[in-house]
């Protein structure tokens, strides 16, 4: 199949309607490009802009992030979620110190190797910062050249992945690689982001739309083609950490199916709304401006992402008792749920923040 080409309008589409005033796009310092590429993984631009700058007052160069004691890196990732990428990227900055010289790779492979740094990561960095001729495929990239080229196979399978891999390989610049390849990197991003979205894509201002196959079939919206395999479920819970004046924090055995069956853990709720409203029912005392909400995490099941939302309590025990909220509950102190069922991120986030 011969290719479209893309990387023209991709790259003056970007330098006239792409994002270009974003701080790490005004160096191609890679210690500075990498760390933006892994907080932007997870978590949107505008809660970055912060903690990217708080970062980089902390730890202004790879040497300073590696000398850190991890609990200051954890520390200034807080509120950003998924910490393996905090303690991924303290482990990165220290193999780039102790096996690099202190100097980041300039090629993809070599970036590939490092902890926390995927294929795509490290193709962003070696094209945004070195003007490597090497592609992404984050999501929204994967989402843009599925549609351009009505790439339908199913990208579950290994095989498929890695011919679009290829293909993008293939779609890269070929003239011009030192300016063109880091405007083609974040052109792709910003078609991604703002015009390419999952549901109803703009294309009719889409710089890629005389190319674009699947705009041409007239359905989008059908790519990428993933079997459940691929396609995870996600569920949010909210968790409710309610802290008595004793220090303890209520906990209920869960149900014999599901999740965390059998298990003790705080009462759940399907959103924040559900759970003011338990509290307003048990506690009509607990004033919302003592709650707390703190940092919401990632707990990875085989089947589904759970994205947990801990709402933090303080809450007078007296008067629960009669009025339980699930059928099997206790007030526990951290040497109670020490010796409890708990599920794993549930005795982290109790140790962490009501242990001792
Ligand atoms: N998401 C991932 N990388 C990004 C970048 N360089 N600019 C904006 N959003 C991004
Ligand atoms: Fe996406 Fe539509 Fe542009 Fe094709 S034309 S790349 S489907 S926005």
């Amino acid at each position: 199949m011969t290719l479209p080409s893309i990387a023209a309008p991709v790259v003056q589409w970007q330098a006239s309607h792409g994002r270009n005033h974003l701080p790490w796009q005004q160096t191609r310092d890679p210690y500075r490009v990498w760390l933006s590429e892994i907080m932007l993984q997870q978590t949107q631009v505008s809660t970055v802009l912060g903690y990217y700058q708080r970062f980089l007052d902390a730890f202004p160069d790879v040497a300073s992030l590696a000398a850190a004691p991890q609990d200051a890196v954890l520390a200034l990732w807080s509120g950003l979620g998924y910490y393996s990428r905090a303690r991924n990227l303290h482990r990165c900055a220290q193999v780039v110190v102790e096996q690099w010289g202190g100097v980041f790779p300039g090629r993809a492979e070599d970036l590939a190797t490092l902890p926390g740094i995927g294929r795509s990561t490290a193709g962003a960095i070696a094209s945004f910062c070195f003007s490597q001729r090497v592609p992404i495929l984050d999501a929204n990239v994967r989402r843009v050249l599925t549609r351009v080229l009505a790439f339908d196979a199913d990208l579950a399978v290994a095989k498929n992945e890695r011919e679009l891999w290829d293909l993008a390989q293939q779609l890269c610049p070929t003239e011009d690689l030192e300016h063109s390849m880091p405007r083609y990197t974040q052109g792709l991003m910003d078609l991604g982001a703002t015009i390419c979205l999952p549901r109803k894509p703009g294309c009719l201002v889409c710089p890629l739309q005389p190319q674009c196959r699947a705009a041409r079939l007239g359905s989008p919206e059908s790519y990428p083609v993933r079997t459940r395999k691929l396609k995870r479920g996600a569920e949010a819970w909210w968790l409710l950490i309610a802290v008595d004046e004793h220090g303890r924090v209520w906990l209920e055995r869960r149900p014999q199916q599901g999740i965390w069956a059998g298990l003790f853990a705080p009462p759940v709720f399907g959103g924040r709304d559900a759970l003011a409203q338990a509290v307003g029912q048990h506690w009509p005392a607990a004033a919302p401006p003592d709650w707390t909400d703190l940092p919401a995490f990632l707990h990875v099941l085989t089947h589904r992402d759970l994205h947990l939302h801990p709402v933090q309590v303080p809450v007078r025990s007296v008067g629960m008792e009669g009025a339980r909220m699930g059928p099997e509950g206790c007030w526990a102190d951290a040497k109670a749920w020490a010796g409890m069922g708990l599920p794993a991120p549930v005795r982290k986030l109790l140790d962490g923040q009501l242990g001792g």
